[in-house]
Protein backbone atom coordinates (compact mmCIF):
# COMPACT_ATOMS: atom_id res chain seq x y z
CA UNK A 1 0.00 0.00 0.00
CA UNK A 2 1.33 3.58 -0.65
CA UNK A 3 1.80 5.83 1.52
CA UNK A 4 0.03 9.83 0.58
CA UNK A 5 3.74 10.56 0.09
CA UNK A 6 4.02 8.08 -2.79
CA UNK A 7 0.91 8.67 -4.35
CA UNK A 8 1.88 12.64 -4.80
CA UNK A 9 5.20 11.49 -6.36
CA UNK A 10 3.75 9.27 -8.86
CA UNK A 11 0.85 11.41 -9.71
CA UNK A 12 2.51 13.55 -12.38
CA UNK A 13 3.10 10.31 -14.18
CA UNK A 14 -0.21 8.75 -13.97
CA UNK A 15 -1.42 11.81 -15.01
CA UNK A 16 -3.81 12.49 -12.10
CA UNK A 17 -4.05 15.85 -10.55
CA UNK A 18 -3.88 17.07 -6.90
CA UNK A 19 -5.82 18.35 -5.00
CA UNK A 20 -4.75 20.54 -2.12
CA UNK A 21 -6.89 22.47 1.03
CA UNK A 22 -5.75 23.94 3.98
CA UNK A 23 -6.63 22.98 7.31
CA UNK A 24 -5.88 24.18 10.94
CA UNK A 25 -8.36 22.22 13.62
CA UNK A 26 -9.56 19.16 14.30
CA UNK A 27 -12.61 18.93 12.73
CA UNK A 28 -11.48 20.34 9.69
CA UNK A 29 -8.85 17.83 9.01
CA UNK A 30 -10.99 14.85 10.04
CA UNK A 31 -13.73 15.99 7.11
CA UNK A 32 -11.59 17.03 4.34
CA UNK A 33 -9.40 13.89 4.83
CA UNK A 34 -12.47 11.78 4.82
CA UNK A 35 -13.71 13.62 1.81
CA UNK A 36 -10.30 12.44 -0.10
CA UNK A 37 -8.02 15.48 -0.61
CA UNK A 38 -4.13 14.56 -1.59
CA UNK A 39 -2.64 17.26 0.97
CA UNK A 40 -3.75 18.81 3.47
CA UNK A 41 -1.52 21.48 4.59
CA UNK A 42 -1.45 23.65 8.06
CA UNK A 43 -0.61 26.85 6.19
CA UNK A 44 0.83 29.44 7.92
CA UNK A 45 -2.03 31.40 6.37
CA UNK A 46 -3.84 30.38 9.81
CA UNK A 47 -2.42 33.25 11.43
CA UNK A 48 -4.82 35.86 8.96
CA UNK A 49 -8.15 33.71 8.60
CA UNK A 50 -7.98 31.74 12.17
CA UNK A 51 -6.03 34.14 14.60
CA UNK A 52 -6.60 37.79 12.67
CA UNK A 53 -3.27 38.93 12.29
CA UNK A 54 -2.55 41.13 9.47
CA UNK A 55 -0.66 39.00 7.80
CA UNK A 56 1.60 35.61 8.07
CA UNK A 57 4.94 37.18 9.37
CA UNK A 58 3.35 37.29 13.05
CA UNK A 59 2.81 33.23 12.89
CA UNK A 60 5.36 31.66 15.42
CA UNK A 61 6.43 27.76 15.48
CA UNK A 62 4.71 27.28 18.67
CA UNK A 63 1.45 28.38 16.94
CA UNK A 64 2.24 25.86 13.99
CA UNK A 65 2.69 23.09 16.42
CA UNK A 66 -0.57 23.85 18.20
CA UNK A 67 -2.61 23.56 15.06
CA UNK A 68 -0.39 21.07 13.17
CA UNK A 69 -0.78 18.59 16.20
CA UNK A 70 -4.73 19.20 16.02
CA UNK A 71 -4.85 18.52 12.40
CA UNK A 72 -2.78 15.23 12.91
CA UNK A 73 -5.11 14.37 15.43
CA UNK A 74 -8.48 15.24 12.69
CA UNK A 75 -6.69 12.83 10.09
CA UNK A 76 -5.67 9.92 12.53
CA UNK A 77 -9.67 9.79 13.10
CA UNK A 78 -10.14 10.09 9.44
CA UNK A 79 -9.46 7.59 6.91
CA UNK A 80 -5.80 9.10 6.91
CA UNK A 81 -5.82 9.33 3.04
CA UNK A 82 -4.25 12.96 2.72
CA UNK A 83 -0.34 13.77 3.35
CA UNK A 84 0.06 16.38 6.01
CA UNK A 85 2.22 19.26 4.55
CA UNK A 86 3.10 21.92 7.13
CA UNK A 87 4.19 25.31 6.81
CA UNK A 88 7.97 26.52 8.05
CA UNK A 89 6.65 29.80 9.71
CA UNK A 90 8.50 33.46 9.05
CA UNK A 91 11.85 33.27 10.36
CA UNK A 92 12.62 29.48 10.12
CA UNK A 93 14.79 30.21 6.98
CA UNK A 94 17.22 32.55 9.12
CA UNK A 95 19.91 29.63 9.29
CA UNK A 96 20.16 26.34 7.69
CA UNK A 97 20.10 24.93 11.43
CA UNK A 98 16.95 26.57 12.26
CA UNK A 99 15.09 25.48 9.55
CA UNK A 100 16.16 21.99 9.91
CA UNK A 101 15.67 22.18 13.81
CA UNK A 102 12.07 24.00 12.96
CA UNK A 103 11.18 20.96 10.02
CA UNK A 104 11.70 18.30 13.14
CA UNK A 105 9.82 19.98 15.59
CA UNK A 106 6.69 19.88 12.97
CA UNK A 107 7.58 15.91 11.84
CA UNK A 108 7.64 15.57 15.70
CA UNK A 109 4.21 16.96 15.74
CA UNK A 110 2.74 14.46 13.41
CA UNK A 111 3.55 16.15 9.97
CA UNK A 112 4.61 14.02 6.70
CA UNK A 113 6.36 16.92 5.35
CA UNK A 114 7.16 20.40 5.50
CA UNK A 115 7.23 23.52 2.88
CA UNK A 116 9.22 26.43 2.40
CA UNK A 117 9.22 29.86 1.25
CA UNK A 118 11.96 30.78 -1.09
CA UNK A 119 13.99 30.07 -4.50
CA UNK A 120 17.53 29.42 -5.45
CA UNK A 121 18.68 31.44 -2.62
CA UNK A 122 17.52 28.52 -0.08
CA UNK A 123 18.73 25.73 -2.20
CA UNK A 124 21.13 24.87 0.67
CA UNK A 125 17.89 24.49 3.13
CA UNK A 126 16.60 22.31 0.68
CA UNK A 127 19.33 19.91 0.72
CA UNK A 128 19.91 20.06 4.19
CA UNK A 129 15.84 18.93 4.83
CA UNK A 130 16.48 16.53 2.74
CA UNK A 131 19.39 15.10 4.09
CA UNK A 132 17.62 15.10 7.36
CA UNK A 133 14.89 12.88 5.75
CA UNK A 134 12.30 15.30 5.82
CA UNK A 135 10.05 15.53 2.54
CA UNK A 136 10.04 19.08 1.51
CA UNK A 137 7.54 21.25 -1.01
CA UNK A 138 8.92 24.44 -1.86
CA UNK A 139 6.86 27.42 -2.55
CA UNK A 140 7.67 30.40 -4.86
CA UNK A 141 6.19 33.18 -7.31
CA UNK A 142 4.17 35.34 -4.20
CA UNK A 143 5.85 34.24 -1.14
CA UNK A 144 3.64 35.75 1.56
CA UNK A 145 6.04 36.21 4.01
CA UNK A 146 7.67 38.76 1.87
CA UNK A 147 4.74 40.53 1.72
CA UNK A 148 6.07 43.51 3.60
CA UNK A 149 9.53 43.81 2.24
CA UNK A 150 6.95 43.79 -1.26
CA UNK A 151 4.42 46.08 -0.26
CA UNK A 152 1.73 43.76 -1.47
CA UNK A 153 0.59 40.49 -2.88
CA UNK A 154 1.77 41.08 -6.16
CA UNK A 155 1.86 38.83 -9.48
CA UNK A 156 4.95 37.33 -10.49
CA UNK A 157 7.30 36.29 -13.87
CA UNK A 158 5.37 39.25 -15.52
CA UNK A 159 8.60 40.19 -17.04
CA UNK A 160 10.98 38.10 -18.75
CA UNK A 161 13.87 38.28 -16.35
CA UNK A 162 11.26 37.50 -13.75
CA UNK A 163 10.35 34.58 -15.39
CA UNK A 164 13.55 33.06 -16.34
CA UNK A 165 14.31 33.73 -12.70
CA UNK A 166 11.26 31.36 -11.54
CA UNK A 167 11.93 28.87 -14.18
CA UNK A 168 15.39 28.26 -13.13
CA UNK A 169 14.51 28.50 -9.24
CA UNK A 170 12.33 25.89 -9.98
CA UNK A 171 14.99 23.36 -11.52
CA UNK A 172 17.50 24.39 -8.94
CA UNK A 173 14.56 23.53 -6.26
CA UNK A 174 13.77 20.29 -7.90
CA UNK A 175 17.04 19.32 -8.29
CA UNK A 176 18.11 19.87 -4.26
CA UNK A 177 15.88 17.27 -4.02
CA UNK A 178 11.88 19.31 -2.95
CA UNK A 179 9.08 16.57 -3.55
CA UNK A 180 6.94 19.53 -5.21
CA UNK A 181 6.40 22.94 -6.27
CA UNK A 182 3.98 25.65 -4.66
CA UNK A 183 3.43 28.05 -7.20
CA UNK A 184 1.85 31.20 -5.87
CA UNK A 185 0.27 33.89 -8.05
CA UNK A 186 2.99 32.92 -11.18
CA UNK A 187 1.79 34.17 -14.80
CA UNK A 188 -0.33 30.86 -15.70
CA UNK A 189 1.93 30.76 -18.89
CA UNK A 190 5.05 30.80 -16.83
CA UNK A 191 3.36 28.22 -14.51
CA UNK A 192 2.74 26.36 -17.35
CA UNK A 193 6.22 26.22 -18.65
CA UNK A 194 7.60 25.12 -15.11
CA UNK A 195 4.90 22.81 -15.03
CA UNK A 196 6.19 20.75 -18.05
CA UNK A 197 9.85 21.31 -17.47
CA UNK A 198 9.79 19.77 -13.95
CA UNK A 199 8.97 16.22 -12.97
CA UNK A 200 7.57 16.94 -9.65
CA UNK A 201 4.63 17.62 -9.10
CA UNK A 202 3.52 21.55 -9.21
CA UNK A 203 0.61 22.70 -7.00
CA UNK A 204 -0.71 26.32 -8.12
CA UNK A 205 -3.16 29.17 -6.39
CA UNK A 206 -3.72 31.76 -8.77
CA UNK A 207 -1.23 30.57 -11.27
CA UNK A 208 -3.70 29.12 -13.86
CA UNK A 209 -5.11 25.72 -14.43
CA UNK A 210 -2.12 24.44 -15.89
CA UNK A 211 -0.59 23.15 -12.93
CA UNK A 212 -0.46 19.26 -11.56
CA UNK A 213 -2.77 20.32 -8.72
CA UNK A 214 -4.27 23.27 -7.08
CA UNK A 215 -4.42 24.55 -3.61
CA UNK A 216 -6.93 26.85 -1.55
CA UNK A 217 -7.11 28.08 1.44
CA UNK A 218 -10.41 26.51 3.04
CA UNK A 219 -11.83 29.68 4.40
CA UNK A 220 -12.08 30.97 0.79
CA UNK A 221 -13.94 27.87 -0.72
CA UNK A 222 -16.52 27.93 1.53
CA UNK A 223 -16.79 31.60 2.75
CA UNK A 224 -15.40 31.28 5.63
CA UNK A 225 -13.29 34.64 5.98
CA UNK A 226 -16.09 37.05 4.07
CA UNK A 227 -13.78 40.28 4.98
CA UNK A 228 -11.31 39.42 1.95
CA UNK A 229 -11.99 37.22 -1.03
CA UNK A 230 -9.46 36.46 -2.90
CA UNK A 231 -10.10 37.04 -6.85
CA UNK A 232 -9.01 33.41 -8.16
CA UNK A 233 -10.81 31.51 -5.59
CA UNK A 234 -14.30 30.02 -6.21
CA UNK A 235 -16.14 29.78 -3.34
CA UNK A 236 -18.20 26.70 -3.54
CA UNK A 237 -20.30 27.27 0.12
CA UNK A 238 -21.15 29.97 1.78
CA UNK A 239 -20.57 29.28 5.58
CA UNK A 240 -20.19 32.74 6.70
CA UNK A 241 -24.05 33.23 6.03
CA UNK A 242 -25.16 30.40 7.45
CA UNK A 243 -23.49 31.05 10.63
CA UNK A 244 -24.76 34.35 11.37
CA UNK A 245 -28.26 32.98 10.48
CA UNK A 246 -27.70 29.91 12.77
CA UNK A 247 -26.96 32.52 15.51
CA UNK A 248 -29.39 34.70 15.27
CA UNK A 249 -32.32 31.99 15.01
CA UNK A 250 -30.84 30.72 18.33
CA UNK A 251 -31.02 34.41 19.90
CA UNK A 252 -34.55 35.30 18.65
CA UNK A 253 -35.16 31.46 19.84
CA UNK A 254 -33.71 32.13 23.28
CA UNK A 255 -35.19 35.92 23.90
CA UNK A 256 -38.62 34.34 23.15
CA UNK A 257 -38.73 32.09 25.35
CA UNK A 258 -37.78 34.26 28.37
O1 LIG B 1 -0.31 29.24 4.08
C1 LIG B 1 -1.01 28.93 3.12
O2 LIG B 1 -2.21 28.72 3.24
C2 LIG B 1 -0.39 28.84 1.81
C3 LIG B 1 -1.26 29.08 0.63
C4 LIG B 1 -0.51 29.54 -0.53
C5 LIG B 1 -2.10 27.92 0.26
O3 LIG B 1 0.78 28.62 1.71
Amino acid sequence: MNTPLQRIQSAKARGEKLSSLTAYDYPTARLLDDAGVDILLVGDSLGMVVLGYPDTTLVTMDEMLHHTRAVVRGWAAAKKQSLLLADLPFGSDASIERTVTDAKRLIEAGAHAVKLEGGSSHVGHITALVSAGIPVMSHIGMQPQQVRVEGGYKIKGKSEEEAASLLSDAVALEEAGAFGLLLELVVPSVARTITQRVKIPTIGIGSGNDCDGQVLVFHDLVGGFPWFKPKFAIQRANIADEIQRAAAEFISGTKAKG
